[in-house]
C-alpha cells in the first residue's frame, strides 16, 4: 500500500464521508443523554484509550450532564504502516486512577477485530471495578475475531479502513470533524 504524503490535504486519500459532523454529533448527544440516565447518582468514572478516542471522549463528555472523572490509557496495537491488529497490543501508557470500587465506562473510537479492548477489558477486570462496561464510536462487526460486550454504540460501519474524528491513517488527519473512507489504494 502507498504511504500517505503528509504534504498532501486529506481530499488525496479521502473516498467518501462516511459520517458528517452532524451525523457524529446527533448520535453523540443521544449517547451522553442515555449514559447520564444510567450512570444517574453513581460515581462514573470515563477512561479514554489514546489517542484515537480522545477526540469522542472530549465531545461526549461535554453532552453528559452528570458529575464524572476521566482518566487515560494508552495502548498500541498496529505497527507502523500496518491497517491490521498485529495481535499483541501493549499497554504504554497506564491510569492513575485506582478503580476498585469505581463504576467504569471505557471510551474507544473503534472496536475492530476486539484484540485491543479484549486486552484492556481483562487488565482492568483484575482491578476489580464496581462496574466496566464499553462505549465505542464505531463497531466493524465483521472483523470481530474476540467477542466484546459493547453496552453503547454509536455507528455499525462496513469493514473499510476509515479515519478523521480521532481515527488517524499513519497518525495524520486525526482533526477531522467527519469519519471518511480511505480511498481502495490506501486500504
Ligand atoms: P482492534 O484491536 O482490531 O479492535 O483495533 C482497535 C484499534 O485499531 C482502534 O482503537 C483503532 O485505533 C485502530 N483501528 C481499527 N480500525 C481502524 C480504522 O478503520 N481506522 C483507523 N484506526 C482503526
Ligand atoms: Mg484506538
Amino acid at each position: 500500500m502507498p504511504k500517505i504524503n503528509p504534504a498532501l490535504g486529506y481530499e488525496a486519500i479521502l473516498d467518501r464521508v462516511l459520517l458528517t459532523e452532524e451525523q457524529l454529533q446527533s448520535r453523540i448527544s443521544e449517547l451522553a443523554t442515555q449514559i447520564s440516565r444510567d450512570y444517574a447518582g453513581m460515581d462514573l468514572l470515563l477512561i479514554c484509550i489514546l489517542r484515537g478516542g480522545v477526540v469522542f471522549l472530549s465531545d461526549l463528555m461535554r453532552k453528559l450532564t452528570i458529575p464524572h472523572h476521566i482518566d487515560f490509557m494508552a495502548v498500541s496495537s498496529y505497527g507502523v504502516g500496518a491497517r491490521t491488529n498485529s495481535g499483541k497490543p501493549r499497554i504504554v501508557l497506564d491510569l492513575n486512577t485506582d478503580i476498585r470500587g469505581r463504576y467504569v465506562l471505557l471510551v474507544e473510537d473503534i472496536v475492530d477485530s476486539g484484540i485491543t479492548l479484549d486486552h484492556v477489558l481483562r487488565l482492568l477486570q483484575t482491578r476489580e471495578p464496581a462496574s466496566l462496561d464499553v462505549c465505542v464510536l464505531l463497531n466493524k462487526a465483521d472483523r470481530r475475531v474476540v467477542h466484546i460486550p459493547t453496552r453503547y454504540v454509536g455507528f455499525s460501519i462496513p469493514n473499510e479502513f476509515v479515519f478523521g474524528y480521532g481515527l488517524d491513517i499513519d497518525e495524520l488527519y486525526r482533526n477531522l470533524p467527519f469519519v471518511g473512507v480511505v480511498k481502495q489504494e490506501y486500504q
